[in-house]
Formats: C-alpha cells, structure tokens, sequence
C-alpha cells in the first residue's frame, strides 16, 4: 500500500514544481530537466499504483504495465483511454495529466510493451477525454 501514499505526495511536488522553476529535490530525481521524460511522466503518474519498470508487482489489485499483454495489442490509445476513463478500481486521471502527459506516458507504455502501431499524437488525445462534466477533480 506505499505507492497509494506515496502518489498524492508526487502529485502536490509535481503541482509545486509547476508553479516553481525551482523544483524541489523529490522532481530533480527525474533528471531535473523543465520537461519530464515520459519515464518520468510514468514513475510520477502511474508508479505509485502500477510499479516501477521493471520491477513487477506482485499480487494486489495493480496490473503489471509491463509486459502486458492488451496493451502489446492495443497500444497507446487503450493506455490513454484507460487513463483519462479510469477502469474498475483505477480512478480517472482526466484532471490530473495534460494532453502532453498522456501521450508521452500512452506511447512510454506502447513501445515498452512492443506495439505495433503508429504513436498518439498530443493533438488526438483531446478527443479521448471524458465529456465536460464527467472529470472528476479529486479522487
Ligand atoms: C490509484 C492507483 C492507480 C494509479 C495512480 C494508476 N492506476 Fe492504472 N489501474 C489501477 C487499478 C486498480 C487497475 C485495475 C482496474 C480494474 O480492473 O479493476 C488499473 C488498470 C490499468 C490499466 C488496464 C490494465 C490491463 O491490463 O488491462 C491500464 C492500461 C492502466 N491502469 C494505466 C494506467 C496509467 C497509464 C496510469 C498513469 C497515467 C495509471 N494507470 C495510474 C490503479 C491505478
């Protein structure tokens, strides 16, 4: 149960970090450029629940996000969908991650797992979104 407590801590250093150009220490672990890698945009994102690459989880309601099998097949829009929509007992990420953030993250997570297909473009995220409405803000 850490990755649970350790993602709100992530998310309030990540809104700081926005604010200040100055980051805090815990953002410069990330390589402390101004742009986050998508290994980053995940570890800030995704980790806390899904585990880092490539340490597995083992048990717990997570998937694993590596070595995952739907998303070899279906790539970054499934991951994208899923992260804007939420699935089961994951909660929607809509308010939380920009359309930058999903794509980086959706294609981090397409090539990692081989896909095929083509990358998502930060412009085709938009229409991914849930309706106006149906975001919730907080989890
Ligand atoms: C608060 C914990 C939590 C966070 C944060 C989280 N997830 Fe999840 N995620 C889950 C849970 C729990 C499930 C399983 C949902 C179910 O089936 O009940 C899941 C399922 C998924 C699935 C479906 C996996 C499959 O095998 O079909 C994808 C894809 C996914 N998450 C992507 C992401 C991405 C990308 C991020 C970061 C942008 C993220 N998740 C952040 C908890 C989380």
């Amino acid at each position: 149960m850490k990755g649970v407590l350790i993602l709100p801590i992530l998310l309030v250093a990540a809104a700081a970090a926005g604010a200040d150009p100055q980051a805090p220490a815990v953002l410069e672990g990330f390589g402390g450029a101004a742009e986050p890698s998508a290994a980053a945009l995940y570890a800030e994102f995704c980790a806390g629940c899904h585990g880092q690459d490539p340490v597995p989880l083992s048990g717990g309601p997570y998937p694993a996000l590596f070595g995952n099998p739907q998303i070899a097949a279906a790539g970054a829009v499934y991951v994208a969908v899923k992260a804007l929509h939420g699935t089961g007992n994951m909660y929607p990420l809509c308010a939380f991650a920009s359309d930058a953030e999903i794509a980086a993250i959706a294609n981090y997570l397409a090539a990692a797992n081989a896909h095929q297909g083509a990358p998502l473009s930060v412009e085709a995220v938009a229409p991914l979104r849930p309706a106006a409405g149906d975001c919730p803000v907080s989890h």
